[in-house]
């Protein structure tokens, strides 16, 4: 049984074969509606969500499943009962969990204790299908990954770390500009960076903004994520050099402009870069759709 927590769990062909498949499956969605006929996942999200859930829940219908949406937003797992027990009941019922919650670990404990795949919808660190969807876009508009040129700039979080995963798998060369402090995590760096190095990319973390020159992507994401009730502007000063206007774009030599959603405009990027002709943010919004069709299909039916 596979699951997908961290991004770490697929080699570079399986990456490709997911990427495949979920091309496929966009161009022709009718060939796979019998594809998880009579299977059945929960999807369990302790934070809010559009793009993830609406995209979950339309997967398992499109390939002739059901996805049970159990909102947590009231409450963390684990609180009513233990989130082993929960995961012990979901697993006589359902064919898999998709979960979006505060802590990886919590996850890590759902797959433990469970007996179906898990798969992570977003976490403190990682957004590993979020990754698929964003390479997939990017071999969509540049023609391909392995050798392409990313930047990714503000904060660094679960959104850039699962880019660090998935770039180093994929032969992708990615840098994160962002503030000192700021850092993604760092053992996910390490251990991703191991990976780049066998695959022949580059993954970096820099700070100094200027040095954003000659790069394919600028991708962004919000400077405070979920579960951090700190108000943007609290945090304005420190990431503004950071924000993606149409002066950092031009600078970058960037040929396409990515954000995961939700946007804050006029934070992290501006309205102008955000609705330019650079910008692919909704395509990458759409294959969100395709890649956890191709994903929850691998792993129910491995
Ligand atoms: N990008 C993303 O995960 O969006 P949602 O938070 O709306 O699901
Ligand atoms: N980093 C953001 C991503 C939202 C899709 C968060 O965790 O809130």
């Amino acid at each position: 049984m596979r699951h997908l927590l961290t991004g770490f769990e697929f080699s570079q062909d399986e990456y490709l074969d997911i990427l495949e498949t979920a091309s496929a499956m966009k161009k022709d969605p009718a060939k796979y509606r019998a594809t998880l006929q009579g299977r059945s996942g929960a999807i369990m999200f302790e934070k809010p969500s559009l793009r993830t859930r609406t995209t979950f829940e339309l997967a398992f219908y499109r390939l002739g499943g059901h996805g049970v949406y159990l909102d947590l937003q009231n409450g963390e797992l684990g609180k009513r009962e233990t989130i082993a027990d929960y995961s012990r009941n979901l697993c006589r019922w359902v064919d898999c969990l998709v979960g979006r919650v505060f802590a990886q670990s919590t996850l890590e404990e759902l797959a433990k204790y469970g007996s179906v795949p898990v798969v992570n919808a977003l976490s403190d660190l990682y957004h590993p299908a979020q990754a698929m969807a964003d390479y997939l876009t990017i071999k969509e508009h540049l023609g391909k990954i392995e050798g392409v040129k990313v930047a990714y700039v503000g904060d660094g979080n679960n959104v850039t770390n699962s880019l660090f995963v998935a770039g180093a798998i994929l032969g992708a060369n990615v840098t994160c500009f962002c503030p000192e402090n700021r850092s993604p995590d760092a053992a996910v760096f390490i251990k991703a960076n191991e990976i780049a190095k066998q695959h022949g990319c580059v993954l970096n973390v820099e700070n100094d903004i200027s040095k954003l020159k000659d790069f394919d992507v600028i991708y962004t994401d919000t400077w405070v994520s979920m579960g951090d009730n700190t108000p943007l502007e609290a945090v304005k000063k420190v990431y503004m050099p950071y924000q993606v206007n149409q002066n950092l774009v031009d600078k970058s030599g960037a040929k396409i402009v990515m954000h995961c959603l939700p946007a804050h405009r006029g934070y992290e990027i501006t309205d102008e870069v955000m609705d330019g002709s650079k910008s692919v943010v909704f395509d990458e919004a759409e294959n969100r759709l395709h890649i956890h069709m191709a994903v929850l299909a691998k792993l129910i039916n491995a």
